[in-house]
């Protein structure tokens, strides 16, 4: 492929990709996702291959494996277009019928569509089904629709359209304007609006600047940036573009995990399609802007997340944090102004451009715009990615997409933002997903991850896991966290062990004072957040453990069984 050197030629090549494609000629489409992959897609998708061959269909059926279409309970999932018939659970021994009934005759195969399992009713389409149907899937609904691995197949749904926007019909202040307008908070936890964001960096001294996106995602219970990135890594890369022209960067790093290989094979192929297409490198679409991008692989730790100790592991050093005094925007990678945002938020910048501030601003509640990403898991029927508008109560996405909880046991807490993250009571559920109102009552958005725990589950058992997952994730740099959680682990070891005694609780308390306070980064400053918001909300649990030595949850092996 030539490089495109201007818009015509741009939006030339997309008039012949879509002259290419038939809308009537059938296409397979695989979940590729994490989910399905551990389910075995690939046997499934070796099947649909060697039925094809057999079948003599290669010329009259296409295949296309895509990242994950959102709906994990139930993979492996196959879309069947241009009908859109979704299939559900599909082993390697339906394809031979799927191709022979479906793919040629036309008919749907009822054992494999969605069927409700409490009402029955059944859905044939994708969007029929109750965990899509009412989601915004502006992010990752175009998922099924492309192969990651295809830079066409992005050109073909109007990709790269804003990139030629923002280059050739906005200069970097109106683009600046247009986000801030928007209001596009940051989606990495903590909310940070990215238009004041790029423009500290923008104005900071120095004409050499960095922009950066945050694949990392090492919280656990955060699954979605991967769906995102895997599924449609050109999203993100127009959208760094897009920031880089914006801020006046040249060079842009990708930070992610050496554990994803998926994830990263399918970024190197975007990378490599977009400089062969002239979007990246050199006088990008004849614009004369010029912006490369490096793959950053971290070294297996989950401080290695938070901003100024990602750069750090940039530079080849270990990844520790530093004082938050000196700001990462001003004096980043190599103390050069840096830019760094999560990958949803990059994923956000091109329909921004493309449909502007104003339709932007028109979705989500009043202070927190747009569509979130959530990876739902825990106690819920459909585990998977759900993208809903901000705002959405986390009773729907429990219920109306999440399916409710299994084996007719009692919802109990929703916990947000994993180890750095909250719970909140079952009572609270009629709350809307939105940044301010989640971190009032004590917990916070954080990246998505939304934890469901239903009434089995003890919360002083819940606070002791993630304090014994970041006990081993803590740099050890400064003394309140390495010391503070340590020793907040040890309390809440002995609780659930039936050897807690009166005091414990006003320990804890003390202990998570001073380590929110006096920690070095985010990571020890969010240390006590599980913990005070199950003690604002659960006290009675930790007293009962202390005091009567009783676990509500009959959980604790150690101690007496019983209700409160
Ligand atoms: C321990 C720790 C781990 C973090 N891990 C991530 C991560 O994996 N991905 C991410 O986007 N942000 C992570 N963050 C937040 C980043 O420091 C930073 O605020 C974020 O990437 C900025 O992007 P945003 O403004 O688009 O949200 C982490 C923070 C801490 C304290």
């Amino acid at each position: 492929m030539a490089r495109i050197n201007s818009v015509a030629e741009l939006e030339e090549l997309r008039k012949g990709i879509l002259s290419k494609i038939e809308p009537d000629k059938p296409c397979i489409a695989i979940c590729a996702g994490i989910a399905c992959l551990g389910l075995g897609n690939d046997r499934v998708i070796s099947a649909f291959e060697e039925e094809i061959r057999k079948q003599s269909l290669e010329t009259k059926v296409d295949i296309r494996a895509t990242g994950c279409h959102g709906f994990c309970e139930k993979g492996p999932i196959v879309v069947i277009y241009p009908e859109e018939i979704c299939y559900l659970e599909v082993t390697p021994e339906d394809v031979p019928e799927i191709i022979t009934q479906t793919v040629v005759g036309k008919k749907v195969i009822d054992r494999l569509i969605y069927t409700d399992p409490n009402t029955g009713a059944k859905a044939v389409h994708q969007f029929e089904i109750p965990f899509y149907k009412n989601q915004s899937r502006l992010l990752i609904g175009n998922n099924p629709k492309i192969n990651p691995k295809s830079i066409e197949d992005y050109l073909a749904i109007g990709g790269y359209s804003a990139l030629a926007k923002a280059l050739f019909a906005m200069n970097p202040e109106q683009v600046l304007e247009e986000i801030k307008k928007a209001n596009l908070r940051g989606r990495g936890g903590g909310g940070f609006p990215a238009g004041s964001k790029w423009e500290t960096t923008r104005n900071a001294p120095g004409e050499e600047k960095y922009v950066i996106v945050n694949a990392h995602e090492g919280e656990p219970g955060a699954f979605m940036d991967r769906a995102l990135f895997t599924g449609n890594p050109h999203l993100v890369l127009e959208g760094l573009i897009i920031g880089a022209y914006t801020i006046g960067s040249h060079q842009g790093f990708i930070y992610t995990r050496h554990d994803t290989p998926q994830l990263r094979e399918n970024i190197d192929i975007a990378l490599s399609e977009a400089k062969e297409y002239g979007l990246l490198g050199k006088n990008i679409l004849g614009s004369g802007f010029n912006f490369n991008v490096e793959v950053h692989l971290d070294v297996g730790i989950f401080v290695s997340g938070e901003s100024s100790a990602l750069m750090r592991s940039i530079e080849g050093k270990a990844p520790e944090p530093r004082p938050k005094y000196i700001r990462t925007s001003v004096s980043g990678i190599w103390n050069k102004p840096s830019n760094l945002n999560n990958v949803e938020t990059w994923a956000n910048v091109p329909q921004i451009i493309n449909n502007g501030s104003k339709w932007y601003s028109s979705i989500g509640t009043e202070r927190s715009k747009g569509t979130k990403l959530i990876s739902l898991s825990g106690n819920i029927c459909n585990t998977g990615v759900v993208e809903v508008p901000m705002g959405t109560s986390l009773k729907e996405i429990i219920y109306n997409f999440g399916g409710g909880i299994p084996n007719g046991k009692k919802l109990k807490a929703v916990h947000f933002g994993g180890p750095m993250g909250g719970s909140i009571p079952e009572s609270l559920i009629d709350s809307p997903l939105d940044f301010d109102v989640l971190s009032k009552l004590g917990t916070s958005l954080g990246a998505g991850d939304m934890l469901v725990l239903d009434e089995d589950n003890c919360m002083v058992e819940v606070a002791r896991y993630f304090l014994d997952f970041l006990s081993g994730e803590s740099c050890g740099k400064c003394v309140p966290c390495r010391e503070g959680i340590r020793q907040m682990l040890k309390i809440l070891t002995d609780i659930t062990d039936g050897k807690g005694k009166e005091g414990d609780i006003e320990l804890l308390e003390e202990i998570a004072g001073v380590v929110g306070e006096a920690a070095l980064c985010s990571l020890g400053r969010s240390v006590p957040k599980p913990l005070l918001s199950m003690l604002k909300y659960f006290r009675d649990e930790y007293e009962a453990h202390i005091k009567d030595k009783r676990c509500p949850a009959l959980f604790c092996k150690e101690l007496k069984k019983g209700e409160l």
